[in-house]
């Protein structure tokens, strides 16, 4: 680890959340960002496998930086739930949303589309249910992008909504749609495969 990072604020901190326990604080006291990002993502740490604890240690600072922005704009993480669970509760509120534009109905479009853009977190966060050989630099610096057309299109497919605008909103959900397929082709094996059946998982 080299020392010229632990001058980054918010990354050094990181850096401490990946390297040890996270420093004490005032319990009582609001805890500023990057602090509480850094104690999210040791919790994190603390349900990887070793391998991948190893393999988020080698992650850049600016992935780790990305990495912790997410886990802190999340703000239901859960302790039980897999991705697959919190991918099917995305599913049911992009399913909401398609129903809510084709009823002419705002309300239930807009309020479903923020749901979705503020989704859950599965435990552990999103590395674990990643093929390994992706929890690198290269393989997870699509993420942004994806969370661009994603959750940005859900927000604004959102704000469309509340103004009545339903071609609006039509246009986004096809732009959402393409966040899920372009995130599944990049990370995504042979969907609903099986944990039981390892060759059918390729
Ligand atoms: C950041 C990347 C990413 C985005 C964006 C994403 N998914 Fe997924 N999704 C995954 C991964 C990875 C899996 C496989 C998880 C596993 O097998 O453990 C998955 C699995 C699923 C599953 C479980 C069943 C299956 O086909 O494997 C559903 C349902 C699903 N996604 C729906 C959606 C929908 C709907 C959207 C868009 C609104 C979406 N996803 C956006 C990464 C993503």
């Amino acid at each position: 680890m080299k020392s010229s990072c632990l001058a980054l604020g918010a990354s050094a901190l990181m850096m401490l959340a990946l390297s040890g326990p996270a420093r004490s604080a005032d319990a009582a006291a609001p805890k500023p960002d990057a602090q509480r990002g850094a104690e999210l993502m040791q919790q994190q740490m603390s349900q990887m496998s070793p391998e991948l604890v190893e393999r988020a240690k080698a992650l850049s600072p600016e992935t780790r930086q990305f990495l912790m922005h997410v886990v802190l704009r999340h703000e239901r993480r859960s302790d039980t739930l897999t991705l697959v669970q919190v991918m099917q509760e995305i599913l049911a509120e992009y399913q909401t949303v398609g129903a809510a534009i084709a009823t002419d109905n705002g309300p239930m479009a807009a309020d479903a589309a923020r749901r979705l853009a503020l989704h859950r977190l599965p435990r552990g966060g999103m590395l674990p249910y990643l093929p390994l050989e992706k929890v690198t630099d290269a393989g997870l610096a699509v993420l942004p992008a994806m969370e661009m057309a994603v959750e940005g299109n859900a927000t604004r497919l959102a704000e469309a909504a509340d103004k009545g605008d339903m071609v609006g909103a039509a246009s986004y959900y096809g732009a959402v749609t393409s966040g899920c397929v372009a995130c599944h082709a990049h990370f995504r094996g042979q969907p609903g495969a099986s944990a039981y059946v390892p060759r059918l998982r390729k």
